[in-house]
């Protein structure tokens, strides 16, 4: 079996975050062929271009993690109708300068939770935008998920719900069919 690569990139690192539990789930759930790789942002500072030209470590560590993977799984709440800083910030380092762009012709998918009824979709509808601009191959399809009780998953990546635990293997399987279809591209 051919195994994939995916950094996984969580917009939340905060304790009990439910984005991180969403991202368990999707590792849990998703085909055996996919192998997921948690990526940190958190140590990146502030994108300034007088850091250029010496990049630090952190950054470097960021964007060659992300050179490695065969596709990128982004798992993000919605602040304020938009992305958390911390992943706006990682995806800027990442797309400067444009020759090294490391989003170009890269693999992405999207998702995320939150507890409001429409569960990040506007969030993604803008992380898509910002996306476009950098050629990055985005899965098509929209995977939100309105986090209903505390209890919906837990830290380990399990799911209480068969209907919910279906909807997120879903989305790993369609993140399989993709990131094949562009390996044999
Ligand atoms: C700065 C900030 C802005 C937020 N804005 C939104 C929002 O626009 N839409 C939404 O559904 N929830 C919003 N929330 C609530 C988050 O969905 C909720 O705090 C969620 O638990 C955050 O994800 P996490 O548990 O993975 O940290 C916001 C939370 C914060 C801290």
């Amino acid at each position: 079996m051919t195994k994939y690569k995916i950094a996984m990139l969580v917009g939340s690192t905060r304790t009990g975050s439910i984005n991180q539990k969403l991202a368990r789930a999707i590792e849990t759930t998703a085909p055996d062929s996919l192998q997921f790789t948690p990526v940190t942002m958190e140590d990146m500072p502030w994108y300034n271009g007088d850091l250029e030209s010496n990049r630090p470590d952190s950054v470097n560590a960021f964007t060659d993690a992300i050179r490695q993977c065969d596709a990128v799984c982004m798992v993000t709440p919605e602040y304020n109708r938009s992305i958390p800083g911390v992943l706006k910030n990682a995806i800027d380092w990442g797309s400067k300068p444009p020759a090294e762009n490391i989003w170009k012709d890269k693999v992405i998918a999207m998702t995320g939770t939150s507890p409001g009824g429409i569960g990040t979709a506007i969030g993604q509808q803008h992380l898509r935008q910002i996306l476009a601009i950098q050629h990055a191959i985005v899965m098509p399809g929209e995977t939100y998920i309105t986090f209903k009780s505390p209890d919906m998953i837990d830290d380990a990546g399990h799911v209480a719900d068969d209907s919910v635990r279906e909807f997120i293997a879903a989305f790993g399987e369609r993140l399989n069919k993709l990131v094949a279809l562009m390996a044999s591209a």
